[in-house]
């Protein structure tokens, strides 16, 4: 029997961004959340995604389950964004995501796929659907995958 020496989890959660209305201080902003939780997620073992529509974000973190434990704690305390709320935590049987940290943000380029989702609605009431945030999330990434040219890979 192989030796499970780790437990692989995944945590879905929503927040809403305390970021500026303004376009270049919010990607401003948006870059150094990136730089610093690219090297954090790296040097953990973390891979994730966020997905960022209007002042929402929602984040699949997946990784070993104290290194995701930790990695939440340090983003719930964060007050680059507020009534941050856990959607799922559970077990995995393998990794969905392939970045330490890539980010979707709505724009004209993957309107479509935002528009399938429909979250707004979800995050509004308080209640998105972990389902709807992580498949949201995975067909972005395959999108990004696909337009790199590495999409065979991802099958
Ligand atoms: C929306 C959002 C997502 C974040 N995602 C991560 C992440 O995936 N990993 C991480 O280490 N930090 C992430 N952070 C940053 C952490 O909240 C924190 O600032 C960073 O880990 C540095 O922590 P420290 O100052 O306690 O060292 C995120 C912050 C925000 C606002």
């Amino acid at each position: 029997m192989k030796n499970k020496r780790t437990t692989l989890v995944h945590l879905i959660y929503f927040s809403r961004l305390n970021l500026a209305a303004d376009a270049p201080t919010r990607a401003r902003q948006l870059g150094e959340i990136t730089r610093q939780a690219q090297k954090k997620n790296e040097f953990s073992v973390i891979t994730s995604f966020l997905v960022v529509e209007q002042n929402f974000a929602a984040q699949v973190i997946e990784g070993e389950r104290m290194s995701v434990n930790e990695t939440f704690a340090r983003i719930s305390n964060d007050t680059r964004h507020r009534d941050v709320q856990i959607v799922e935590w559970r077990e995995i049987v393998k990794r969905e995501f392939v970045n330490s940290f890539a980010t979707g943000i709505r724009s004209a380029a993957n309107d479509a796929l935002f528009q399938k989702a429909n979250l707004m609605p979800m995050f509004q009431r308080g209640t998105p659907r972990a389902a709807t945030i992580h498949a949201l999330a995975g067909a972005l990434q395959a999108e990004s995958m696909s337009k790199q040219g590495i999409d065979h890979l991802f099958v």
